[in-house]
């Protein structure tokens, strides 16, 4: 199927991807449990701000798996000949960021679980079933589509951040802070990647965009199951706390509003990722958790010498 509709995509590549891309696939590894440890709620003290982070982050390993299962099947299918070589490899870089990601947020999850919160393991072993569904289901362009419209989720995350809250980085404990900047650079970096390669596969608007507000649901609604997990086990599953979620969530200068005209930008038929680019002001505004990434890679190569 992927190869008819490759043959009517022939010729019309919609790229706004920058020629010299650099996609870094830079290691990291952080201690998550002994942060926890000195203080549970890293986040300002904050229960609310630190669960908001805690779910958000616990669905990115198996997500990520995901992310990178619909690029390899989709890239096979259409076949590497039939790809640009430079788009090739992107894909690589791609999977080997989001498999480093995997990693560390499946420390961050299991440092979760240590503290006291054991059904954490079973809302990941929930979306590792419904995971294996999807593969068994549906198409390898349908789960690109939903690939793609979840990397413009965070890359819109990541705006977020750097242009309308940088206090919900800033504000955060380390390592915390500096494993959410060195995240939301290579999800900047690698923003397109997806998105160029379900055009390349001949995927159309329609699939996209319906694929944009299923996995806006879907993600709202697991987190809101998390969070609600977080806090409860922590009896603060309160009128109090319910309503700071939601002014967190949809207030006034809340992150689901403040999302909302970036995420909507990508139902324009003619969007492409790279419309705006976010790598410059990330580095200026986040300077020394990047410098301390750098760092970390420089040692690990040393070590490795
Ligand atoms: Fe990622
Ligand atoms: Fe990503």
């Amino acid at each position: 199927m992927l190869g008819n509709v490759f043959s009517k995509a022939q010729g019309r590549r919609r790229t706004r991807t920058p020629a010299a891309l650099k996609i870094i696939a830079r290691s990291v590894r952080f201690d998550y449990l002994g942060a926890m440890r000195q203080q549970r709620y890293w986040h300002d003290n904050d229960p609310v701000k630190t669960h908001f982070f805690n779910a958000l982050q616990a669905m990115f390993p198996e997500g990520e798996r995901f992310f990178m299962d619909s690029a390899r099947d989709v890239r096979d299918a259409v076949g590497k000949d039939n790809l640009p070589a430079e788009l090739l490899e992107q894909i690589q870089l791609f999977i080997r960021q989001e498999a480093m990601h995997g990693r560390e947020h499946d420390g961050w999850s299991q440092a979760l679980i240590e503290m006291g919160y054991p059904a954490m393991q079973m809302f990941d072993e929930k979306l590792k079933r419904d995971n294996k569904w999807s593969r068994k289901h549906l198409t390898p362009l349908t789960r690109l589509a939903m690939t793609a419209a979840s990397e413009h989720f965070t890359a819109s995350l990541a705006h977020l951040f750097i242009y309308h809250r940088p206090d919900l980085i800033e504000k955060a404990g380390s390592p915390f802070r500096e494993l959410l900047i060195y995240h939301a650079m290579e999800e900047v970096e690698h923003k397109a990647v997806c998105y160029d390669l379900y055009q390349e596969a001949g995927g159309g608007y329609w699939k996209r965009a319906y694929a944009m507000v299923f996995v806006t649901l879907d993600l709202l609604v697991r987190l809101r199951n998390r969070m609600r997990y977080l806090l409860q086990q922590d009896g603060l599953w309160d009128a109090q706390h319910r309503a700071a979620v939601r002014r967190l969530l949809w207030g006034q200068d809340g992150i689901m509003r403040a999302l909302a005209p970036f995420l909507l930008q990508y139902f324009r038929p003619g969007f492409h990722p790279w419309e705006t680019d976010e790598r410059r002001d990330l580095l200026e505004r986040f300077r020394n958790e990047m410098t301390l990434i750098d760092e970390m890679q420089a040692q690990q190569a040393a070590d490795a010498a």
